[in-house]
């Protein structure tokens, strides 16, 4: 069984008590903290930045997953890495300069990776595949929680899984969207590692019985 990793989205949590809420969800199984940034830009919608991500760093040991949803995207790259984020993720069409951004991120002590939407085609990652940590792939198109699997980008998980398992590099393979415990064995069986889940999770009053149920949905895989 590949060593699969559970990463609740806060942008379901609640926000007057965030310090709180990280540090519940990770005594109740979280293995990454899914931290979105939008910016009433590149998505319509606007959340946080590197302040907040500071803010919670002290409370929990597990990884920060910065997910960018902002363009451009160089700026705020080493005031992510400050701030205490481990893995920062961008969308390839934000940037001008792919191979360049992934390389920033790296630069500052962080694990680099791009983001497909469900219509991004793959073909940017021809040529980076060296420079990439992980891959994340949207099952929802980005801006909001709360959104409705897209059924169709299991096919393209499963591209990806062939792309990486072809590199034979290490390269992780998340995905992002409307992950509920009904449809993450399908998601993993595409061949996806990590589970961003947000209302899924800070949606429900226990959250460990989600992440529970979760993990033994993924041990049927
Ligand atoms: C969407 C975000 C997701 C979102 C997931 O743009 O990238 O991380 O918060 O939320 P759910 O799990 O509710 O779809
Ligand atoms: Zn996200």
């Amino acid at each position: 069984m590949p060593n699969y990793r559970i990463a609740p989205s806060i942008l379901s949590a609640d926000f007057a008590r965030l310090g709180e809420e990280v540090r519940n969800v990770v005594t109740a199984g979280a293995d990454i903290i899914h931290f979105d940034v939008m910016d009433n830009h590149y998505v319509p919608n606007l959340t946080i930045g590197p302040l907040v991500c500071e803010a919670i760093r002290p409370h929990v040991q597990v990884p920060i997953d910065v997910h960018l949803m902002v363009k451009p995207v160089d700026r705020i790259i080493p005031d992510f890495a400050k701030a205490g984020a481990n893995i920062i993720t961008f969308h390839p069409e934000a940037s001008e300069h792919i191979d360049r951004t992934l390389q920033l991120i790296r630069d500052n002590g962080c694990k680099a990776g791009l983001v497909f939407n469900p219509a991004t085609p793959l073909n940017h990652l021809e040529h980076v595949m060296d420079k990439l940590d992980i891959i994340l792939m949207m099952s929802v198109n980005p801006g909001f929680g709360g959104q409705s699997f897209i059924p169709h980008t299991l096919k393209k998980i499963a591209a990806v899984r062939k792309m990486i398992d072809e590199s034979g590099r290490d390269i992780m393979l998340e995905v992002d969207g409307g992950i509920k415990i009904d449809n993450i064995a399908a998601a993993a069986a595409a061949g996806a590692d990590t589970f961003v889940a947000g209302s899924a999770i800070f949606g429900k009053p226990d959250y460990k019985a989600v992440i529970d149920a979760m993990r033994s949905e993924l041990a049927k895989v």
